[in-house]
């Protein structure tokens, strides 16, 4: 799968290991950046890793920042981007199965890495479940 992937100084640590474990799990990763601590705006990570899944051919987005909470706000102003902030297992899984979730955002200072990595390996890997689900989507896709 192609994944584009973005992030925030606040974001920036846990983003480069989120890169190393979607290469070892053999995704295409675009890395949009940032690439340092140095302070920037997530409105415009978030805009690039959108406009790689509208315009761009990525089929999936992840945006890291500290709390995961502007990226999912910037995000969601685009209409064919779903984005789910998830920080558990369980909606992590539940944003892909009903709500087919395009990009997922974290908050790295809100969790440590061994979640955020586990949450990203359920992401990727579940489907969505269609059906009643795709209708509900669509409403306001
Ligand atoms: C940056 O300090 C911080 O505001 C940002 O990473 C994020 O948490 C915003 O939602």
């Amino acid at each position: 799968m192609k994944i584009a992937i973005g992030c925030d100084h606040g974001g920036f640590q846990l983003k480069e290991e989120i890169v190393v474990l979607l290469q070892n799990m053999g995704h295409e990763v675009v890395n949009l950046g940032t690439n340092s601590l140095d302070s920037v705006n997530y409105p415009d990570f978030a805009e690039a890793v959108c406009k790689a899944i509208t315009d761009g051919g990525c089929e999936r987005g992840i945006l890291i920042c500290g709390t995961g909470i502007g990226m999912s706000m910037a995000a969601n102003r685009h209409r064919e981007i779903r984005a789910a902030l998830c920080h558990e297992l369980f909606t992590a899984r539940m944003s892909r199965e009903h709500n087919d979730a395009n990009v997922l955002c974290l908050g790295a200072r809100v969790v440590g890495p061994g979640l955020a990595l586990e949450i990203v390996s359920t992401w990727v890997n579940t489907a969505f479940g269609g059906g009643r689900h795709l209708s509900r989507i669509e409403m306001f896709s």
